[in-house]
C-alpha cells in the first residue's frame, strides 16, 4: 500500500498529479514511460526530480508544463483539470504561467540572443525593458553576447540565454531540465543562486530535473524516479517517504 506524505492532501496545491501515466507507441511497440505518478506541488516549492537516465524525468516535466498530454491520470493546475482545456487554453496558460529551460536549449537559430530572450514578451504583448535585460545579461556574464546568434555562442552561453528567456515573462512556475548541466561549476552555482533567490524572495515555484547532488541538496523536496515511478520523496528536514 502506498504511503502518502502527511498534510499533503490539500485541495489548493498549485499542481496536483494523480496516477499519471504516459506511454509512447513506436510501430507495434508500446513503451510505458510513466507508470502512475502521484505528486503535489505547492506555490513556492523548490522541487528537485532526480533519477537515472531514461527514468522518465523529462517526460514528467513535459506533462507538468503542459507540453504534452498524458495517456491517463490527471493533472490539476490550481484545481483545474488541464486535460479538459482546449489546445489554445493550454498554450495560453503555458505562455503565462511557465518558464522553461530545457536540456536542449531550443533557441531560435536565426534570432539574436536578445531577440530570443524577448520573444515571450512579444507573444504576450508585454513591454520590453531593455535596461533591465541589459542589467540581467551582465549579471549572468552575457553582457557582450546579446546581439550574437546562438551558433556564435558556447553551449553554456546558450543555456544562459535560454534561462533569461524562461524568466523574461515573469512566470509563476520555473521548470528546468538540467538547467545548469552545461555550465562550469561557478556559473552553474551563480545561476542556481539566481533561481533560488526567485524561489525564496518572489515565491516562484521551482521544478528542476538534475543529476547534480549539490542542486538536489538545496531543494526543499526531492523525488526520485525509477522506471516511471516515484520511489522516494525526501524533504529538506531529512524526512524520507518511500512510495
Ligand atoms: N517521444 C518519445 N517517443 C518514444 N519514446 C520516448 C519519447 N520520449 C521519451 N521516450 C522514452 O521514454 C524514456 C524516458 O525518457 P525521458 O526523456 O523522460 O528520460 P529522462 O529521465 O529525462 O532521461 P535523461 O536523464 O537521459 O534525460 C526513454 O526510454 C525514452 O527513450
Ligand atoms: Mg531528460
Amino acid at each position: 500500500m502506498k504511503k502518502t506524505i502527511p498534510g499533503t492532501r490539500n485541495p489548493t496545491a498549485l499542481l496536483r498529479i494523480q496516477n499519471l501515466k504516459k506511454s509512447f507507441q513506436m510501430g507495434t511497440v508500446t513503451t510505458d514511460v510513466l507508470r502512475g505518478v502521484d505528486l503535489e506541488i505547492f506555490e513556492g516549492d523548490f522541487l528537485a526530480i532526480v533519477g537515472a537516465s531514461g527514468s522518465g524525468k523529462s517526460t514528467l516535466l513535459n506533462m507538468i508544463g503542459l507540453l504534452d498530454l498524458q495517456t491517463s491520470g490527471k493533472i490539476f493546475l490550481k484545481g483545474h483539470d488541464v486535460a479538459h482545456m482546449s489546445d489554445d487554453q493550454r498554450a495560453d496558460l503555458r505562455s503565462k504561467v511557465f518558464g522553461f529551460v530545457f536540456q536542449q536549449y531550443n533557441l531560435i537559430p536565426w534570432l539574436s540572443a536578445f531577440e530570443n530572450v524577448t520573444l515571450p514578451l512579444i507573444f504576450a504583448r508585454k513591454k520590453i525593458d531593455e535596461a533591465q535585460i541589459s542589467e540581467q545579461s551582465k549579471s549572468i556574464g552575457l553582457g557582450e553576447r546579446m546581439h550574437h546568434r546562438p551558433f556564435e555562442l558556447s553551449g553554456g552561453e546558450q543555456q544562459r540565454v535560454a534561462l533569461m528567456r524562461a524568466l523574461s515573462n515573469d512566470p509563476d512556475i520555473i521548470i528546468g531540465d538540467e538547467p545548469t548541466g552545461n555550465l562550469d561549476s561557478e556559473t552553474g552555482h551563480r545561476i542556481l543562486d539566481m533561481l533560488i533567490d526567485l524561489n525564496k524572495m518572489k515565491k516562484k515555484t521551482l521544478i528542476i530535473v538534475t543529476h547534480d547532488a549539490s542542486i538536489a541538496k538545496r531543494a526543499d523536496k526531492v523525488i526520485i524516479l525509477k522506471d516511471g515511478l516515484i520511489i522516494k520523496h525526501q524533504l529538506k528536514n531529512g524526512r524520507v517517504y518511500i512510495a
